[in-house]
């Protein structure tokens, strides 16, 4: 290599790996689980350090650590209060040891498609959401989304009937617990970085997730095809710990979070899109995506819907009529 293309090279690898911080910056720990291609979360957190670490040089310097390369979800929160890391962006079912409050977007066939969650979220009462585990040493700072979930299993899915009796990894929520058992499947918890190998083993049956997250960590291989249920939705909270927040000078505070709400508003744009590149990726890899007719549909909403009276009283009622006066 010439000496050009070696600067090149070595500029290449520090943007996209880990930047290297320089003396008297403020290091920023970003953990997140997910891989950092072809995925909403990846793609922006890789966004997010990259002006960070152009336009806050000297002052401050960003490290993100994707897949799960730091901490699973269920320790990274701990870990944050701990100050062991100052960023991170778990799905908002993630969050039950801090607020039940959140459970209201994991109910089934909640929301539309995610422009109906964005504007709940941008509503009064997603907004002050954001705010509701201060208590607890945490402060949102913004809303990222992926998209809708798919569901899929070892055996072919048309029917509700068809996850009866199959094991289904969820993630750590017990409103997804419930859903599951609506259905007569049993549901193990697990984190992320589990399920490629508990689906491969037979541990678990089935899973649901997004197209991105199917083909992030390659799920679609080890199952017999997905069907498209949208049935609910994976969406992140950027988080942080109010102690860190509050230590930041006004100024760095200030230019930091402008920094996360262009590229919020930039990467949201293009959720969607980035989903359905994941779903055209798993059909060109040869794997079977299942469309659900009406009725097949409407059988799904009929058994998984009346999850919703039994976490009503910890999403509050007026959560879920703000959120169905959007979907409407
Ligand atoms: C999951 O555990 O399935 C998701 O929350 C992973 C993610 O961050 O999208």
């Amino acid at each position: 290599l010439t000496t050009a293309a070696t600067a090149i090279a070595l500029t290449v690898t520090a943007g996209t790996a880990m930047a290297a911080c320089d003396d008297g910056e403020m290091v920023i720990k970003f953990s997140h689980v997910t891989n950092t291609d072809k995925h909403p979360k990846g793609i922006a957190a890789s966004l997010l350090q990259e002006r960070v670490n152009e336009e806050m040089n000297g002052v401050a310097c960003m490290e993100v650590f994707p897949n799960s390369t730091l901490y699973n979800d269920d320790k990274v929160l701990e870990a944050m209060l701990q100050g062991d890391v100052q960023l991170a962006a778990p799905s908002l079912s993630k969050f039950e040891k801090f607020t039940k409050k959140f459970r209201l977007f994991d109910l089934p066939f909640m929301f539309k498609d995610i422009r109906a969650v964005d504007a709940f979220q941008a509503s009064d009462a997603g907004q002050s959401l954001m705010d509701s585990m201060q208590r607890r040493g945490l402060q949102g700072l913004a809303y990222w989304h992926n998209g809708m979930k798919q569901m899929s299993a070892n055996v072919p899915l048309m029917e509700p009937g068809d996850a009866d009796g199959l094991k289904f990894r969820v993630q750590s929520s017990d409103v997804l617990v419930a859903q599951m058992e609506a259905l007569g499947a049993s549901p193990q918890k697990m984190s992320f970085s589990e399920v490629y190998g508990a689906l491969q083993q037979g541990v678990v049956d089935g899973q649901e997730n997004t197209w991105s997250n199917i083909y992030g960590k390659k799920f679609f291989e080890v199952q017999d095809g997905i069907t498209q249920t949208d049935h609910g939705i994976i969406d992140y909270l950027v988080v942080t710990s109010v102690d860190w927040l509050d230590s930041l000078e006004p100024e760095v505070r200030d230019q930091f979070l402008t920094i996360l709400g262009e590229v919020t508003e930039q990467r949201n744009a293009e959720s969607t899109q980035v989903n359905l590149d994941a779903k055209q990726a798993i059909l060109d890899a040869g794997s079977e995506v299942r469309e659900l007719d009406a009725d097949q549909r409407a059988k799904w909403v009929e058994i998984m819907k009346p999850v919703w009276d039994q976490f009503k009283d910890d999403v509050g009622q007026e959560n879920i009529d703000a959120a169905q006066a959007i979907n409407a």
